[in-house]
């Protein structure tokens, strides 16, 4: 399959030297993108800035902002047979970021928000009957109602739920634990693991998916 990943946060500028983020590590976007590469798929990794080496034979994709990455996956869309979308990509960015450094004299700047794109919502139209999109949600409460709508919401065929109110899993941690929810209904539990182990669940589970759509439009044709 060709797989594409998205990973790590996006920096949305505040002015010429400040920008708004957050937590994300980059590490299971990697972990997917290294999984998928192992199983033996043709990998391209879009990621924000982090700090972690580029996985072996993965072609690397670097973007900064959200509308960075919604370039970049459209720029692959027609390419991808799957894409997994474990990066934070930021809801919001300040509407109009100052050119210069802003000064400390001139005491707290109002900042001016404005939506940034949604990058699976505004996909969501374009996937094709034989793509699989798999979405990831961090929630710190009602992850299994949060997940579900998420699914929906952005025409998803799975998500990949984390509770990221716990210390030891998910931002930022070597571990994480995951509910894999699909559109067909199914959930499966992964109970805490390394992100390496979380990551191959998920490859098997759109690995699974991605076979059931062909088989289905295999039967359609004959
Ligand atoms: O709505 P929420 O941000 O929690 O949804 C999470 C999923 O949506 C993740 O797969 C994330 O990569 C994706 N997302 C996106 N564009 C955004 C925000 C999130 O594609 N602006």
């Amino acid at each position: 399959m060709n797989v594409l990943v998205t990973a790590g946060p996006t920096r949305e500028p505040l002015d010429a030297v400040r920008f708004i983020s957050n937590r994300s590590s980059g590490r299971m976007g990697y972990a997917v993108a290294s999984a998928a590469k192992k199983a033996g798929h043709c990998v391209r990794l879009i990621s924000g800035p982090v700090a972690l080496p580029p996985p072996k034979g993965v072609r690397m994709i670097r973007v900064v902002t959200a509308q960075d990455m919604l370039d970049a996956v459209l720029a692959s869309l027609a390419w991808c047979d799957v894409l997994v979308m474990a990066a934070a990509v930021a809801d919001w960015r300040p509407k109009k970021p100052a050119a210069r450094k802003l000064k400390k004299q001139d005491g707290p700047p109002r900042v001016e928000w404005e939506a940034a794109p949604d990058i699976l919502q505004t996909i969501a139209p374009l996937k094709k009957p034989t793509q699989v999109f798999c979405g990831f949600a961090a929630e710190t409460n009602d992850l299994a109602r949060e997940a579900k709508r998420k699914l929906r919401r952005k025409n998803l065929d799975a998500i990949a739920a984390n509770d990221v109110s716990k210390n030891n899993q998910g931002f930022d941690s070597i571990w994480n634990a995951l509910t894999l929810y699909r559109a067909s209904g199914e959930v499966r539990v992964v109970p805490r693991a390394t992100k390496e182990k979380c990551a191959r669940q998920v490859m098997q589970m759109v690995e699974e998916i991605f076979v059931e759509k062909k088989d289905k439009k295999f039967r359609k044709i004959y």
